[in-house]
């Protein structure tokens, strides 16, 4: 068996590292292009049945810290995503393909999901983006009976996995974690962005976003995330994908110790480009080697021993 194989529900992944919604997720050429970077699964930006232009410009900053993002789940529509899903038939027998899907309703959820069910390896329902309108995002994943709701109706309408990525900004994730695993979830993704919160730029005056509001992300987000994936681990038996703030194989081990089966990287490429999947690939199996691990499932959880 290869050292960094993993699993998440029946997907198998050649190493621990998808490439996170949000971030190069919309093309075809740019998801090629981290696969040949190393990335073990790419997971699309956020689409719906209608396009979405987004918010306006600034969209994501620069702040110490990481980034504060509120681009507003921009994306080309269901139709036009399809078509460049398409082109990732040879691409998905390296690394699977999972379609991030959103929308306010279940009818939404179910059309998009099945529009493009047939040439995806599994979707992740985002429950969670901070900063959405109109129903979409935080404003499901905050509560635990839409949650439930959304995924069991999603569950119940398509025969591939299904993943839900849940939001932190909520006063107990865990409850939000049991009602998805209820619904019929395959698996968590944990994190969504923090927040959202706002910075204001010091000559002017004016909010740097120009929605104001949005998602913190990056590494001053770890330490909530690795709560959060510990947190949900001790609570629920499905496997966890662990995000937030990862940059280095240290991250890394830190979210597998907590509980995480797989992870995704999204805000340290802006920082260390795509080179990212490869470096972090190759430090995890010389730590591994070094260690006298046989793979690296044998370090999920192992921060619970204690
Ligand atoms: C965005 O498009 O504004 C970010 C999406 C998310 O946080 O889920």
């Amino acid at each position: 068996m290869n050292i960094l194989e993993t699993e998440i529900s029946q997907i198998k992944l050649k190493n621990p590292l998808m490439l996170a919604a949000g971030i190069l997720g919309t093309t075809a050429s740019s998801m090629k292009m981290v696969v040949n970077n190393g990335a073990g699964a790419i997971v699309t930006k956020s689409f719906t049945q209608e396009a979405s232009s987004g918010y306006k410009n600034p969209t994501v900053v620069k702040i110490e810290g990481g980034v504060i993002n509120s681009v507003g789940l921009s994306n080309p529509g269901v139709e036009a995503e399809y078509e460049e899903l398409l082109k990732l038939e040879n691409t998905r027998k390296d690394a699977p393909l999972i379609a991030s899907i959103y929308g306010n309703s279940e009818d939404v959820f179910i059309k998009t999901a099945q529009k493009v069910e047939d040439i995806v390896d599994a979707f992740e329902l985002n429950v969670s983006c901070p900063h959405a309108k109109n129903g979409c995002g935080a404003n499901i994943g905050e509560n635990s009976k839409l949650t439930y709701d959304i995924v069991s109706s999603v569950k119940e309408n398509v025969n591939k996995p299904v993943i839900v990525k849940l939001t932190p900004n909520v006063t107990d994730i865990t409850e939000i974690a049991c009602s998805a695993q209820d619904a019929g979830a395959d698996a968590l993704t944990l994190i969504n962005s923090v927040g959202p919160g706002l910075r204001i730029d010091i000559k002017t005056g004016r909010p740097i976003l120009n929605n104001k509001f949005g998602g913190l992300a990056g590494p001053m987000i770890k330490p909530i995330a690795l709560r959060c994936v510990y947190q949900v681990y001790e609570n629920t038996s499905i496997p966890i994908i662990g995000v937030g703030g990862i940059r280095n194989y240290k991250d890394a081990l830190e979210f597998i110790y907590a509980g995480a089966s797989a992870l995704q990287i999204g805000t340290s490429i802006m920082y260390n480009g795509p080179e990212i999947f490869n470096q972090i690939n190759q430090d995890l199996i010389d730590f591994l080697k070094n260690e006298g691990y046989n793979n690296i499932k044998e370090l999920i959880g192992k921060a619970h021993k204690f």
